[in-house]
């Protein structure tokens, strides 16, 4: 595991966009294609948005990158709580991504949640590996839609799955702890003091009851962190 730390929220998303350049180009000089499944939420708003800039957007070579969501509400891709929406607008409808692959969300049913599997499977093989996935944490220690208390964390014997998020009061989908942990990188991308302490939590005390420390990838894992957000770390 490696620890990242980053004066502010922008020189972290700087650090994401150039870890994005470094491993799409050696995924594509290996295989040709580069897998990377985004994360939701605000957070990475900031990095997409640098993406689709310059220097950033001409250092990627959007035609190879295949680009999956690590989850979604389940809200129609327009609604303003989407994250294909979130995605679309800072990110996806600026630059010419020809493999974009939102997950369906009409409707919470067995139905799409096998569809968006075999989308994975489809394109990246079986078991699917990302080059890399991004990955947002929220301050009850959830990631991706891997809520504590809805057993999320459990589920390993699929590589997509639904969860009804009670304090929520919604569906989400997400991909599963298996699929997160076959990737050859994920980086944790996570800013703002709301995030000290139980950045503090899951780096240093591990307590062993969220399900974000549950991400331990075959391949490298990376925290990129804002100061505001490593602030109680020693
Ligand atoms: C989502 C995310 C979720 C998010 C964290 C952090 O759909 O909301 O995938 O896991 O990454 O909740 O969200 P913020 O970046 O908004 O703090």
């Amino acid at each position: 595991m490696k620890i990242e730390i980053y004066d502010t929220p922008d020189l972290l998303a700087e650090a994401a966009a150039s870890l994005w350049i470094k491993l799409s180009r050696q995924a594509i000089a290996r295989k040709g294609c580069f897998f990377v499944s985004l994360s939701g939420g605000s957070t990475p708003r900031r990095l997409f948005t640098l993406l689709a800039q310059e220097p950033f957007r001409s250092e990627i070579n959007w035609q190879q990158c295949y680009i999956f969501f690590g989850d979604e509400r389940c809200v129609p891709h327009d609604h303003a709580e989407s994250n294909y929406r979130m995605a679309r607008e800072t990110l996806l409808d600026k630059v010419d991504a020809p493999h974009v692959f939102p997950i369906p969300t009409n409707d919470v049913n067995e139905a799409n949640i096998r569809q968006y599997a075999s989308t994975l499977i489809g394109e990246m093989g079986q078991p699917p590996v990302f080059d890399l996935v991004f990955l947002g944490l929220g301050a009850d220690g959830h990631t991706a839609s891997l809520f504590p208390g809805t057993g999320a964390i459990n589920i390993t014997d699929r590589e997509v799955l639904a969860v009804y998020v009670e304090k929520m009061n919604s569906w989400r989908i997400s991909l599963s702890l298996p699929v997160i942990n076959h990737a050859r990188n994920v980086a944790f991308l996570v800013e703002g003091e709301g995030k000290a302490d139980i950045v503090k939590e899951i780096i240093q005390d591990k307590p062993g009851v969220y399900p974000a420390e549950k991400i331990q990838p075959d391949g490298e894992l990376l925290w990129c962190l804002d100061k505001a957000a490593a602030e109680k770390l020693k």
